[in-house]
């Protein structure tokens, strides 16, 4: 493995790549990335780098908003096939349905979806920046998709406005219950419960703050807290003990483990650093349609 590790180094200084990685990527990737953070630093680090080409250790969405917001650089991705199934969870259909209906809707799109989906939107958001940008919409009617956890725990934070929710869900985040939270309550008394938005409103309830995986890592640093309950992706682990050596983190559920982006590995990476095949390309009325949705989430959320 460090001969892997050493010939990734060397080539991507000599090819000039930057490596970007989010927080559910396997340890051994946060580690060599250059850039590790949660979706809306990566897509706006991918704008400010000087590198010309980037290694995307993330999913499908994450190239996708890359190239949206940096046509002119190269997006390769070590492992093709990893895709977040929440992505394509909303529908074009629906989404015409739906505007037919609220003649003064916003489609607001969770960054989880595909370029397809963005094309069809007004506005982008991550779970970093979803409260102030949908805050500030002039719009009354909100047709949040594709998450409808996320969507239910802002439209609670904004009840002047009426939330239309889709159905998408993440399988990761839905599949920690309540009774994983209560029980890590009983072990861990005085620990502070940490949640992704993506978790289901009865495990938000019980949370003592509610954040993007970055949200979450910063709120550790700067609590006096010394142990917490993790209810979100277990790899954000990498993070928090990298941060906090002396404070306890217990992740809750059944190994919260996001398949798709543990589908990703060093030797991908190698591969790809010596001839990248896996590069993100997307069609001019694509890049066109989807990019407004994103370029107006970076404005809004500055
Ligand atoms: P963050 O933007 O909070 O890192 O979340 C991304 C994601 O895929 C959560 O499942
Ligand atoms: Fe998608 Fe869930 Fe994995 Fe995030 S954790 S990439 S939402 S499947």
């Amino acid at each position: 493995m460090d001969t892997i590790i050493k010939r990734i180094e060397q080539l991507k200084r000599e090819k000039e790549v930057a490596i970007l990685a989010h927080y559910y990527t396997d340890e051994r990737i946060q580690a060599l990335a250059d850039y590790v953070g949660d979706s809306y630093y990566l897509s706006k680090i991918a704008t400010e780098i000087p590198q010309k080409a980037i290694l995307f250790c993330g999913v499908t969405f994450m190239g996708e908003s890359a190239k949206l917001l940096n046509p002119e650089k190269t997006i390769i991705m070590p492992d093709s096939n990893a895709d977040c199934p929440m992505a394509h969870m909303a529908d074009i259909d629906e989404i015409k349905a739906v505007r037919e209906k609220y003649k003064d809707i916003a489609v607001v799109c969770y960054v989880n979806s595909t370029a397809e989906i963005k094309a069809h939107s007004d506005v982008c958001v991550t779970s970093a920046n979803a409260l102030k940008i949908v805050k500030a919409l002039p719009n009354k009617n909100i047709y949040f998709i594709p998450d409808a956890n996320l969507g239910r725990y802002i439209a609670n934070m904004i009840p002047e406005k009426n939330f239309v929710l889709s159905n998408g869900f993440c399988h990761v985040h839905t599949s920690i219950k309540k009774e994983n939270v209560q029980k890590a309550k009983e072990l861990y008394p005085e620990a502070l419960v940490l949640a992704h938005p993506e978790c289901t409103w009865d495990v938000l309830e019980m949370a003592d703050y509610i954040g993007s995986t970055s949200g979450i890592i910063d709120y550790t640093v700067k609590s006096d807290a010394e142990i917490f309950i993790i209810c979100t992706e277990m790899g954000i682990l990498y993070e928090l003990e990298l941060k906090n050596p002396v404070k306890k983190f217990y992740s809750v559920g059944h190994r919260q483990f996001c398949p798709h982006m543990k589908r990703i590995t060093p030797e991908q990476l190698l591969e790809q650093l010596e001839t990248p095949s896996n590069i993100v390309e997307l069609n001019e009325e694509m890049h066109n349609n989807a990019n407004k949705a994103l370029e107006r989430m970076m404005v809004m959320s500055k």
